[in-house]
């Protein structure tokens, strides 16, 4: 598929990052489909993360994305999944490339600035969860 899904998160929108976040990602050549500024209840972060549910750090990471306000969006290029988790790095930031987000505006494993799917049945889903079908064209 053309389209991936991404957050960026409490972290990044609370320090004044998403401007240059947003910059970054249209400067790498994705489209912005669909985008919203909205922020999560716990119970809506347990829903969108349930599977993770398990992990140990599961408590901690609704707690965070439930702490502040997000941006929503639906992005579109060529081969989109995998580009646009390029564009982010690994997920720990002090292991991320150098000139990726999470390198330039991410502080640790849990606060890490931004989501990227991991699938294109996952972008489905994911966008599903925050766009309406009069939202996304
Ligand atoms: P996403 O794009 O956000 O899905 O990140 P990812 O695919 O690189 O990582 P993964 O799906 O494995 O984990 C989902 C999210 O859980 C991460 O982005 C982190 O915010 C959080 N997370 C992962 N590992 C840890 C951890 O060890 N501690 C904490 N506090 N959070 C973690
Ligand atoms: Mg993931």
């Amino acid at each position: 598929s053309n389209r991936t899904f991404t957050m960026i998160k409490p972290d990044a929108t609370g320090k004044g990052y998403t401007g240059a976040i947003l910059n970054d990602i249209i400067k790498a050549g994705f489209t912005i489909k669909a985008m919203k500024w909205t922020k999560l209840t716990i119970d809506q972060a347990a829903e969108f993360y349930a599977i993770h549910k398990e992990r140990p750090f599961f408590g901690e990471l609704i707690e965070f994305m439930s702490s502040g306000p997000i941006v929503a969006a639906i992005l579109e290029k060529n081969n989109a999944v995998n580009d646009f988790r390029k564009l982010i790095g690994a997920t720990d930031p002090a292991k991320a490339d150098e000139g990726t987000i999470r390198k330039k505006y991410a502080s640790s494993v849990g606060e890490n600035a931004v989501h990227g799917s991991d699938s294109d049945e996952n972008a489905l889903v994911e966008s599903d969860f925050f766009f309406s079908k009069l939202e996304r064209f």
